[in-house]
């Protein structure tokens, strides 16, 4: 079992070799007939022909082989890769599944057993992934480079996509579709763990959010009464959201905020509820005027929220 990122990788280097051996082969042949039949004084002219049935024979047939060989190596590449087959026979491991929902300004991640993530996918490192992608509202495509091929997120359609990280590492990536005014900001990014980890975060991400205190728990009565509950559910609170916004049950753990525009920290936190159009113009997140004490209670209450 290897990365698709690495099947592709080699198909790419073999396809691209055998493009530069034509190339030569083409070249060479082009310059050494120039060199031969140039123009000189008292040369006589070379022996004039119309057509010849085995030169048009051999440059139909030999670029037909070259694809065919081509053909042929792809199916090979696509065999490996393709999310929808058995799992290579060199790993025992069950297969995580992993449902991606597209979202036109953000990516939400759906595991068996009720976890739910937005934005950062968590995976543990040595085990095949396998993505079902499904969209809510847009077409987005999913290309994290180093860890897979991509794939277009399509409405009405699932398509998948396997992962399958060999080093532990953050893997970053991005929407490969234009999408709208926010496509550039459209990030991804997947963090391969050691699977104790992840099971760590995945529990975490299961889990309702733990009780606040002090002036995150005044911040969670900002958060209840205000318009924020009617997008975005957090568990634990009675906030069930309506599917349109990122889950917040643990959204401090994030490592950014709006689809990777901001780092997540509390400056950046204060300043994205502050004004979230001035970071992700055109998104769906509305500006919620709130008062700067009832504003630093919401930071303090989303930053708690691991
Ligand atoms: Cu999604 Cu660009």
């Amino acid at each position: 079992m290897r990365p698709s990122a690495e099947a592709i990788a080699d198909l790419a280097l073999v396809v691209g070799a055998i493009a530069l051996g034509i190339f030569l082969l083409v070249t060479g042949v082009l310059l050494a007939t120039m060199w031969r039949y140039r123009l000189r004084p008292g040369a006589p002219e070379p022996r004039q022909i119309a057509g010849d049935l085995r030169l048009e024979i051999g440059w139909t047939v030999a670029p037909l082989l070259a694809l065919a060989a081509v053909f042929v190596l792809m199916l090979g590449t696509m065999r490996e890769i393709g999310a929808s087959l058995p799992i290579a026979a060199d790993t025992d491991r069950i297969p995580l599944r992993v449902t991606v929902v597209a979202h036109q300004f953000w990516w939400e991640y759906r595991f068996d057993g009720g976890a739910v993530a937005a934005n950062e996918l968590h995976i543990p490192v040595g085990v095949p992934v396998e993505l079902d992608l499904v969209a809510a509202d847009v077409i987005h495509d999913f290309w994290v480079p180093a860890l897979a091929g991509k794939s277009d997120i399509v409405p009405g359609k699932t398509n998948h996509l396997r992962l399958f990280a060999r080093q532990p590492g953050t893997y970053e990536g991005a929407c490969a579709e234009f999408c709208g005014v926010q496509h550039a900001w459209m990030r991804l990014v997947v963090f391969a763990e050691p699977e104790p980890e992840f099971d760590r975060w995945l529990a975490v991400q299961g889990a309702a959010r733990q009780a606040p205190a002090g002036e995150a728990a005044r911040g969670e009565q900002v958060f209840l009464r205000n318009v924020c509950v009617s997008c975005h559910a957090l568990r634990g609170t009675g906030a069930a959201g309506n599917g349109a916004a990122p889950d917040l049950t643990h959204v401090g753990g994030r490592t950014t905020i709006g689809t990777g525009v901001l780092r997540n920290d509390a400056a950046a936190m204060r300043a994205w509820l502050a004004d979230p159009q001035r970071y992700k113009p055109g998104s769906a997140m509305p500006l919620v005027r709130l008062d700067p004490g009832d504003l630093d209670a919401l930071v303090a209450y989303m930053e708690s929220l691991h």
